[in-house]
């Protein structure tokens, strides 16, 4: 396979005794990445077919080649999962859907490949698409959004303090050509003590204009929505969030579906709690799946992991 997209699957070990239960079928693997889950999954569980979904075509190829081995039971599309229900009527009609996987976030090969500019630590284009057939790039968000906007992305999907002066300063210098010139920026902005503290200071920024140009958070609230209805009874839906507001959005979604949501916090301001909704999942991880210090150490990328799972039941 190719090399460089050689991946280490986080929770690769948890991910397939989640999945060990589920009917026979087809489990759709959101973000097939390398193929990593996907090939442990494949060798656990011999009754089970693969519908892998990449937008990126590196990863795509990669993935093909990494479960060539297991033949037709493995199938990989270029597409986004916020367009899951189409791609899996278009790819598999009749099949059940006993699974749904989402390893969210970027790959470790798609940051440490230099070009792609998802990186802080190398000089390359302002790109960070995952999709290279996407127009939306890093370039066009930091040269054309206006300060506000800029501000408010970084703000809020990077939840970095400066926001507003990072926004200010590269209103700027614009325009900006490299991912050297975007670090540049950053740490002009930043106050030379709090740029000493919590890692490399462009991290939070970098973070809020990928998941800016990828559209991560809508797309996850998309996809994931969908997943509910793809997947049939005993069926089960995981997710791996590296990001507290990716983790939010997942643990709302299924305390909804499980019914849990509404009746605690009605119960905690002490309302009549309203009929529970009918629940259609079951919620497996009252708490998240954490990695063990063991796999943090051997890969790094593991430490903010978050996965949570749910059964269908209905
Ligand atoms: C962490 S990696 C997945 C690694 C994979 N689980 C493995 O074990 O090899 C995340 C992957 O999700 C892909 N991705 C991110 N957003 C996506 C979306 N909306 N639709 C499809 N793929 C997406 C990225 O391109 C990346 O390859």
């Amino acid at each position: 396979m190719t090399e460089e997209f050689i991946h280490n699957p986080v929770l690769g070990r948890e991910v397939v005794e989640l999945l060990t239960e589920v009917p026979a079928g087809t489990v759709v693997d959101a973000t097939a990445g390398g193929g990593g889950h996907a090939g442990l999954l494949l060798a656990a569980r011999p009754d089970i077919q693969i519908l892998g979904i990449d937008r990126d075509e590196v990863a795509v190829q990669a993935a093909r080649e990494a479960l060539a081995p297991f033949g037709q039971r493995a199938q990989i599309v270029h597409g986004g999962f916020e367009r899951i229900t189409e791609i899996v009527k278009t790819e598999i009609a009749e099949r059940e859907i006993v699974g749904v996987l989402f390893d969210l976030g970027v790959s470790s090969p798609q940051l440490d490949r230099a070009d792609r500019g998802f990186s802080y630590w190398a000089d390359a284009p302002l790109d960070m698409r995952m999709d290279s057939q996407q127009e939306l790039t890093a370039a066009t968000v930091v040269n054309t959004y206006d300060e506000a906007e800029l501000a408010e992305v970084i703000s809020s999907n990077g939840e970095e303090r400066f926001a507003s002066r990072i926004a200010g300063e590269i209103v700027k210098r614009r325009p900006l050509q490299t991912t050297g010139d975007l670090v540049e920026a950053i740490k002009a902005a930043i106050p030379a003590p709090a740029r000493r503290r919590g890692g490399h200071p462009a991290r939070r920024s970098f973070q809020a204009i990928r998941m800016e140009v990828n559209r991560e958070l809508p797309n996850l609230e998309a996809g994931l929505g969908e997943s509910v209805h793809l997947v049939s009874t005993s069926g089960r839906i995981l997710v791996l969030a590296y990001h507290s507001l990716e983790d939010r959005i997942v643990k709302k979604r299924f305390a909804e579906w499980s019914g849990s949501s509404p009746t605690r916090t009605y119960v905690r301001k002490g309302l009549p709690a309203p009929d529970a909704p009918t629940a259609s999942v079951r919620l497996l991880t009252r708490r998240p799946i954490r990695a063990s210090e063991a796999e943090v150490t051997r890969n790094p990328r593991s430490q903010s992991v978050r996965l949570r799972c749910v059964e269908r039941i209905a």
